[in-house]
């Protein structure tokens, strides 16, 4: 069979990504340039300096891929470009610049839903295997992902306040920690004991979660020992922190797992990179005899490798987008344009 080639382009938030994918799960070349250092100083992504920096970048990014991957754009069969949710200044960016190439190379452009390619970064780890489980964890979600086939998406649940990133990236801001504070606090728990009373979030029946009292509860636990003029110690407040956000992650995917009777558990989303979470997962599939992918740091956070693996699946079925696909900040990944399910 011949070999299918996708440039994948993904700007949703503060990544200028470009990637070429074979077949759906060969990693040919990938292009990040990411805004992190120019955000950091605001505390998180300013909109508006998101989208014109994509604007510098977009170019050079698919430039520096094509020459990485030493292929032509002629060589590629269809370009799969993020249309939403995100930032809409920033994804329009990576939009227009799709629809550019498939006019001008008159190559069909798939739409792929942002959180659709975190989840089929993992077809780059090995085949996704049915049904499955997806756990979707970043900064603007956290939900419980049922599978049954390519690009069939069921929620069985998420959070009905913060994402957890967010919840992240909240936590380490009041302990003194630069954006994004995921990474810096799962550092920080390593040398830590969770000794500090933090509340259990939601432990209902559903596979919903609920971060914002945990949240909360350790920005009131910090203002408590400042007035009492105690020293937090911030690797033991981390640990803390982290073990009840975790432990309440992998309870509520153990419940769906084991309910839902699925084969197959994978990670995907900015915060699959937490240390602490992937040995849970990882003893949690051990005990239930499922199989776990999680992808590599490099594929966790965004990048256009996961939008070009899943603009495979969508190509495969057909689904193509004309010169009128427009970018959406908010679109559920059950109603998006690839949804087999709708
Ligand atoms: O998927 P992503 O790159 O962007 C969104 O679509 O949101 O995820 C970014 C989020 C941030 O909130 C960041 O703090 C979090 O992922 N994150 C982590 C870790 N690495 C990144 N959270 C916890 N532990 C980590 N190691
Ligand atoms: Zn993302």
């Amino acid at each position: 069979m011949k070999d299918v080639y996708i440039l994948g382009i993904e700007s949703s938030c503060d990544e200028t990504s470009c990637a070429i994918v074979k077949n759906g799960c060969e990693e040919i070349a990938t292009v990040i340039s990411s805004q992190i250092d120019i955000h950091k100083t605001y505390g998180g992504v300013v909109p508006e300096i998101a989208s014109r920096e994509h604007v510098k970048n977009i170019t050079i990014v698919i430039e520096e891929c094509l020459k990485e991957a030493n292929m032509k754009m002629e060589e590629m069969d269809a370009i799969a470009i993020t249309y939403g949710p995100g930032l809409i200044g920033s994804l329009l960016v990576g939009l227009e610049a799709a629809k550019t190439l498939a006019y001008i190379y008159q190559k069909p452009l798939i739409p792929v839903h942002h959180i659709a390619g975190h989840i089929y970064a993992n077809s780059l780890v090995k085949p996704l295997e049915f049904p499955l489980l997806a756990l979707v964890v970043s900064g603007g979600h956290t939900e419980l992902i049922k599978m049954e086939d390519h690009l069939s998406f069921q929620k069985l649940g998420g959070t009905l306040d913060d994402a957890i990133g967010e919840c992240y990236d909240k936590v380490a801001r009041i302990i003194g920690l630069a954006y994004p504070g995921g990474p810096k606090v799962d550092a920080l728990a390593k040398k830590g004991n969770p000794t500090y009373p933090l509340p259990t979030p939601l432990q209902d029946d559903s596979y919903n979660f609920s971060f914002s009292g945990l949240k909360s509860a350790a920005i009131n636990l910090n203002h408590k020992l400042e007035q009492r003029g105690e020293k937090l110690n911030l690797e033991d407040f981390a640990a803390s922190f982290q073990k009840v956000a975790t432990d309440s992650i992998i309870s509520k995917a153990k419940k769906a797992l084991e309910q839902e009777h699925l084969k197959h558990f994978i990670i995907a989303g900015g915060v699959a990179a937490n240390q602490v979470l992937r040995e849970k997962a990882e003893k949690m599939c051990q005990e239930l005899k499922v199989d776990l992918s999680i992808p590599p740091m490099k594929f966790c956070t965004d990048n256009a490798a996961m939008i070009a693996c899943a603009g495979y699946y969508a190509y495969q079925k057909g689904i193509r987008a004309d010169y009128h696909l427009n970018s959406v900040s908010s679109v559920p990944l059950t109603t998006g344009k690839e949804n087999a399910s709708c």
